[in-house]
C-alpha cells in the first residue's frame, strides 16, 4: 500500500477513542476488580494507578509513535525502521494477535450465549434456562456445536465492522458502543451502591488493607501484569493503530488519555462487582478466570428478584461491548499486518483472517467438549493458547523496548512525539522516557515474563 493510500482516524479524539475501545475489554470488567479484592483493595489501585501512569505511559507512547513513523502495521514496521535486522519482533507481534484473536472470540461467544439468555428471560419470563449458572456454563461449553456457532457469530459481528473499514466502520462501531458501555457501567455501580450493604463492599474494595496483599512484590507483579494486559500492549493493535493516526495529533497527549479512560473503567468496574460480590457470595472474590462473570454473578443475579433478569440484560450487553470493541482492534491489527507484509489488497486480507479465525476458533470452542481429547500440556485447547501467548507478550514487548531505546533510539520517538507542531512533551518528560524505555522498562517487563511463566507453570506457588 502506497503511504498516501493508508487509512487515517479522522481526528485525535476518535484515534483515543478507538484504542480506549481495545484498551477496555474483559479485563477491565472481572480481572481488575478481582484483583484489587484479592490483593488489598487500596494498595493494589494505588499500585495500578501509579505504574499505568508511568510505565504504561512510556510502552503506549512507544508503540504508538513506531506505528506512525513507519506508517506501517506491526508486520514491517521494525523491518522499515530497523533496516531489516529487526524484523523477527514484527512477525512475533504478528503471531501474539493471530493467537490470541481465536480464543478470545470463543470467549465473546460465551458472552452472545449469556445476552441472548438473559433477554429471553427478562422479556420472556420463567425460570430460563440459566437457573442454574453453573450447570447451564458447564453445559453449554460442552455442547457439540452452540459454542463454535457463538463464536462464529460474535466474529460475524467484528467482521463486519472491519469490512466497512477504519473510518466507516470503527470509529462509528466506538462512538455508539463506547458511550453506552460507559452509561451501562455507571448506571450498574449507581443502582449496586443503593442496595443494602453495599457500604461494606466499597469499603472492602477501596480501603487499604495491607494483611490481605501477602509480599509487596505480588501486588507490584500483579498490578503490572494487569496493566499490560489491559493497556492491549505487545498486540500490535497501538502499533496499527499509531500508523493510522495524523501527524498533527499529540502522541503523548493521547497516551495519557487512553491510560486514564481505561484505569478509569477499571476502577468504576469495581463499584460494579466487588460489593455485590461481598454481600452475596464472598467467598468468590477468590475465584479468578471464567467462573467470576459466567457463574458467580449470574447466581447473584438469580438472588436479585425481578430486577435480576435485567441487571443481567444490562450487565451482558455491557460486556459484549466491551468484548466486541476488543476484538474489532485485534482484527484490524491482524488484517493490517497481512496487508503490510504480503501487499495485498483490504478485502482479500479480511477474508484470509476470517477463515483464520474460525478456523483456529473452532480448536478452542470445541476443546471443552467434541475436541476434548486434544489437550495440549494437559490443559484445554484455549486456555493452552492463553498461556502460551501470556508468556510470548512480555517477550514482545521487552524486545520493542530493547528496539526503541538502543536500535531506534529514544530521540527518534521523541521527535516523532514532536511531529505535531508543538514543542511536545516537556524536558522533565523527554528525560524520563529516556531512563524508563533504555534501562527500568526492559527490567519490569522481564520481571512480568517471570511471573507469567511461574504463574503458567504453577512455580512457587504462584497464582496471579
Ligand atoms: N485490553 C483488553 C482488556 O482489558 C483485552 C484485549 C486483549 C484487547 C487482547 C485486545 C486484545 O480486556
Amino acid at each position: 500500500m502506497k503511504h498516501g493510500d493508508r487509512a487515517s482516524w479522522s481526528g485525535q479524539l476518535a484515534f483515543v477513542l478507538a484504542a480506549a475501545a481495545s484498551a477496555i475489554g474483559l479485563g477491565n470488567l472481572w480481572r481488575f476488580p478481582y484483583l484489587a479484592a484479592k490483593y488489598g483493595g487500596g494498595v493494589f489501585i494505588a499500585t495500578y494507578l501509579v505504574l499505568s501512569m508511568t510505565l504504561g505511559i512510556v510502552l503506549l507512547v512507544t508503540e504508538i509513535a513506531i506505528g506512525r513513523y513507519a506508517r506501517q502495521s506491526q508486520s514491517t514496521a521494525f523491518m522499515t525502521l530497523g533496516f531489516g535486522r529487526w524484523n523477527f519482533i514484527g512477525i512475533l507481534a504478528t503471531v501474539i494477535p493471530l493467537f490470541i484473536m481465536p480464543y478470545y472470540n470463543v470467549i465473546g461467544g460465551w458472552v452472545v450465549r449469556y445476552l441472548a439468555a438473559y433477554a429471553k428471560l427478562a422479556f420472556g419470563g420463567g425460570a430460563g434456562a440459566i437457573a442454574d449458572p453453573g450447570a447451564f456454563f458447564e453445559g453449554f461449553i460442552a455442547a457439540p456445536w452452540a459454542p463454535f456457532v457463538a463464536m462464529a457469530v460474535f466474529t460475524a459481528m467484528s467482521m463486519v465492522v472491519i469490512v466497512m473499514g477504519v473510518k466507516n466502520g470503527i470509529e462509528k462501531a466506538n462512538l455508539v458502543m463506547m458511550p453506552t458501555l460507559l452509561v451501562m457501567a455507571i448506571a450498574l455501580a449507581v443502582y449496586v451502591a443503593t442496595l443494602p450493604g453495599a457500604g461494606e463492599g466499597i469499603r472492602y474494595y477501596l480501603v487499604p488493607d495491607f494483611s490481605k496483599c501477602g509480599s509487596i512484590g505480588k501486588v507490584f507483579l500483579g498490578a503490572m501484569g494487569q496493566m499490560f494486559y489491559s493497556l492491549s500492549l505487545a498486540m500490535g493493535i497501538m502499533i496499527t493503530y499509531g500508523s493510522y493516526m495524523r501527524r498533527t495529533d499529540s502522541v503523548k497527549k493521547s497516551a495519557v488519555r487512553i491510560v486514564g479512560a481505561d484505569t478509569f473503567v477499571a476502577v468504576l468496574s469495581g463499584f460494579m462487582v466487588i460489593p455485590v460480590v461481598i454481600m452475596f457470595d464472598p467467598a468468590s472474590v477468590e475465584t479468578a478466570g471464567a467462573g467470576l462473570m459466567f457463574v458467580s454473578l449470574p447466581k447473584i443475579f438469580a438472588s436479585l428478584g425481578a430486577a435480576g433478569p435485567w441487571i443481567g440484560l444490562v450487565f451482558f450487553t455491557l460486556v459484549l461491548f466491551a468484548a466486541l470493541t476488543s476484538s474489532i482492534s485485534m482484527t484490524e491489527a491482524c488484517v493490517a499486518a497481512v496487508c503490510d507484509f504480503f501487499h495485498w489488497k483490504r478485502r482479500p486480507s479480511i477474508a484470509a483472517v476470517g477463515v483464520w479465525t474460525v478456523a483456529l476458533g473452532a480448536v478452542s470452542a470445541f476443546g471443552y467438549g467434541r475436541w476434548k481429547a486434544f489437550s495440549p500440556c494437559g490443559l484445554p485447547a484455549l486456555e493452552f493458547f492463553d498461556s502460551a501467548m501470556n508468556i510470548l507478550t512480555p517477550v514482545v514487548a521487552a524486545l520493542t523496548c530493547v528496539f526503541a531505546g538502543w536500535a531506534l533510539g529514544p530521540k527518534r520517538i521523541l521527535a516523532e512525539c514532536r511531529r505535531d507542531g508543538s514543542r511536545g512533551p516537556s524536558r522533565v518528560f523527554n528525560v524520563f522516557y529516556i531512563v524508563m524505555v533504555r534501562f527500568v522498562a526492559p527490567i519490569l517487563v522481564a520481571a512480568i515474563l517471570v511471573s507469567e511463566i511461574c504463574r503458567v507453570f504453577k512455580i512457587g506457588g504462584w497464582s496471579i
